[in-house]
């Protein structure tokens, strides 16, 4: 038994955090290499055989796909949660969770420290170091990557003089992040927010069917129950949402984002589930929340994405936006048709028990109940206040 520190690594299989292995032990870390299965594809056994190879202690995977969907995407999903009105947050949701598995590893194994893969740029590295210390106030954080100064070719020079079997994965120029909730591609080419994104980028959106098509979303109490009429598991209905729209093309997101850090930075997403269960879950909520409810809950979405977006998942407002959330989401139940057409996505028909649309209010034929003698005597009690306004300060134009 050594009596050496032990870290817990967030280990994803690619380049920096297979290197940060032997880094670690270099710095006198026994490394417990964690992968954390969030949907990402790729062979995660295959990587974590690698991570014992590469000097790992103890080298595990972590399925936790499902307590990512129903701990983050789903409360996602009822606040609309779009950063800047269109990034689903798709890395930013999973850093939490993976933070809470390596905490829970750590407290199991004994180890006293974490580390991560981040750099120093982005936005990751708060979500880790902001939840790891909100989850583990004394863990002491390593950011090797952060800290080691080599770029992407000393990197491989490092793995290489060591002779370290790092598997050079199909050399990609980007930096991609996946899970179930949708892609994040950034680097090469894309930082030249004036050149257009190459095709062969696209993974999830790259569908070839010719719209228009139609899938419909049912809902009960703002959770996905069913596609297309079919019962579904949430985590089922971000795959089934995910395959669907994709193959008609929609889900792109190409925009320049404004990180925690003051960078601007290019973004390329591609989130056909996210943005279509967002889609669908906001039209079924123009049919049944009160008005003045959803009013105030427009404000209080951009506020939860921006805090999750900047790393404070794991605090009190958050916690009480979500139970806000919650008592909204009670009536929000019923189907939503979306409409796809040449990479677009609209919703096209919507119905629900709980719907709050009165159609003998609303119509203008025979069946109207809405006695209209009532609206002149509101109208004058309403523009009242400003008719005073403009009596003693004239007009105001
Ligand atoms: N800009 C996005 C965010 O901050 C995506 C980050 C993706 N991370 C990555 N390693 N490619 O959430």
């Amino acid at each position: 038994m050594s009596n050496k520190k032990k870290v817990v690594l967030a280990y994803s299989g690619g380049l920096d955090t297979s290197v940060s292995i032997p880094w670690l032990k270099e710095q006198g870390y026994d490394v417990i290499a964690a992968a954390v299965d969030v949907g990402q594809p790729g062979d995660l056994e295959g990587a974590i055989e690698r991570g014992s190879t590469l000097g790992a202690i103890e080298s595990r995977l972590v399925d936790a796909r499902a307590e990512f969907v129903s701990g983050y995407l789903m409360p996602a999903l009822k606040m609309n949660a779009l950063y800047q009105g269109r990034y689903p947050l798709v890395s930013a949701l999973s850093r939490p969770l993976i933070s809470k598995v390596l905490v829970d590893i750590a407290k199991e194994t004994g180890a006293t420290a974490v580390a991560h893969g981040c750099t120093g740029k982005g936005n990751d590295q708060v979500r880790f170091e902001v939840s790891l210390s909100a989850l583990a106030p004394d863990i002491e954080v390593l950011a090797p990557v952060r800290d080691w100064d080599m770029n992407r070719d000393q990197t491989i020079s490092y793995a290489q003089e060591r002779g370290l079997p790092i598997t050079s994965t199909k050399s990609t120029p980007y930096s991609i992040d996946e899970n179930v909730w949708g892609r994040s591609i950034e680097c090469g080419v894309l930082e030249d927010p004036w050149e257009v994104p190459p095709k062969e980028i696209y993974e999830l959106t790259g569908g070839d069917a010719q719209g228009p098509g139609e899938m419909v979303v049912g809902f009960q109490s703002g959770i996905p129950v069913s596609i297309d009429g079919e019962s579904v598991t949430p985590l089922n209905a971000i795959e089934a949402a995910g395959k669907i729209a994709g193959s008609y093309g929609f889900g792109r997101i190409d925009m320049v984002e404004d990180r925690l850090v003051g960078i601007k930075s290019r973004e390329i997403y591609e989130a056909p589930a996210a943005l279509s269960l967002i889609t669908a879950h906001r039209d079924l909520e123009g049919l049944t929340l009160e008005r003045s409810v959803a009013r105030e809950k427009r404000h209080l979405e951009l506020k939860w994405a921006e805090l999750v977006y900047e790393g404070l998942w794991f605090s009190p407002l958050r916690i009480a936006l979500d139970a806000f959330a919650d008592s909204t989401q009670v009536p929000v139940s019923g189907e939503v048709k979306l409409s796809f057409f040449s990479g677009g996505c609209a919703p096209t028909a919507r119905r629900s028990d709980k719907s709050l649309y009165d159609f003998n209010l609303a119509t203008y034929d025979d069946d109207d109940v809405f006695d209209q003698s009532d609206a002149a005597g509101f109208v004058r009690l309403w523009g009242m206040p400003t008719r005073n306004w403009s009596k003693v300060n004239g007009p105001g134009i």
